[in-house]
């Protein structure tokens, strides 16, 4: 579904990712693991054209997204959830979800009242501003509006980031369930322990390159990999 053939980034004059490849196909979870600052986010924006790679291409569904604008890839079928976990903060949380209602012309899979029993702490607040949720709440809320747009790929910026162990148990749960109705996930995470519990397959990056990939099984024996690039 996504096949990412050796993209090089940049920002500026900095080279961040080098000759990074990476597939995911229908129906999977695939995590992308590595230390604060090794080219996860990146590697994310590479994708959906926000810093487009100055060499390599990135294919969805073997359609080629090189000169592609960030709204053209996102309609193509790609969602995208970044990690700073922005919400319209005026706007309630049914209002975040409304606004983007239509914006893919795909058949819509999502609704919003299916996406308030998909992510039920969210049906009793839904009149309250976005700006007064809870961290986890306001998460739960970006990946409900992404959903909205009817992606056929959900791009994940360390959703767990910096949220309560419980918090992350939820968020785990559901998307463990996004998986078991279709969606197909890449996920960029430092949390080892949920990703590799949510994954089928794993990449290991570090300063800007892929170091390892495998099955989520090989990595979990692979102690060296994960010595080396995952523990910090
Ligand atoms: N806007 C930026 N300008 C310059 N360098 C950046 C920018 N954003 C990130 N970087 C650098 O790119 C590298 C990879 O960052 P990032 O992809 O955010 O890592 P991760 O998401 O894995 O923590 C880091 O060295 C970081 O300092
Ligand atoms: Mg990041």
């Amino acid at each position: 579904m996504l096949k990412v053939e050796g993209i090089h980034v940049y920002y500026g004059l900095s080279h961040i990712l080098f000759e990074v490849s990476l597939e995911v196909h229908p129906g999977e979870v695939v995590c992308l693991l590595g230390r604060n600052g090794a080219g996860k986010s990146t590697t994310m924006r590479g994708i959906m054209g926000l810093n487009p790679p100055r060499q390599g291409k990135v294919l969805f569904e073997d359609q080629d997204l090189s000169g592609k604008k960030p709204f053209e890839i996102a309609r193509l079928g790609l969602g995208y959830v970044p990690d700073d976990r922005r919400v319209f903060a005026d706007l309630t949380v049914a209002e975040n979800l409304d606004i983007v209602e239509g914006v893919s012309k795909r058949k819509p899979q999502w609704t919003r009242d299916r996406l308030f029993e998909f992510f039920p702490p969210l049906a009793p607040i839904a009149h309250r501003k976005a700006g007064l949720l809870s961290g986890g709440e306001q998460q739960m809320l970006t990946i409900a509006r992404a959903l909205m747009t009817n992606p056929k790929l959900l791009l994940l910026d360390e959703p767990t980031e910096g949220l309560a162990p419980l918090v992350v148990k939820t968020l785990e749960e559901q998307i463990s369930s996004l998986k078991e109705a279709g969606l197909t996930v890449l996920l960029a995470e430092q949390n080892q322990k949920m990703a590799l519990r949510l994954s089928d397959r794993a990449y290991v990056i570090d300063n800007g390159s892929i170091r390892y990939h495998g099955t989520i099984q090989e990595l979990r024996e692979n102690d060296e990999v994960r010595r080396k690039y995952l523990l910090v």
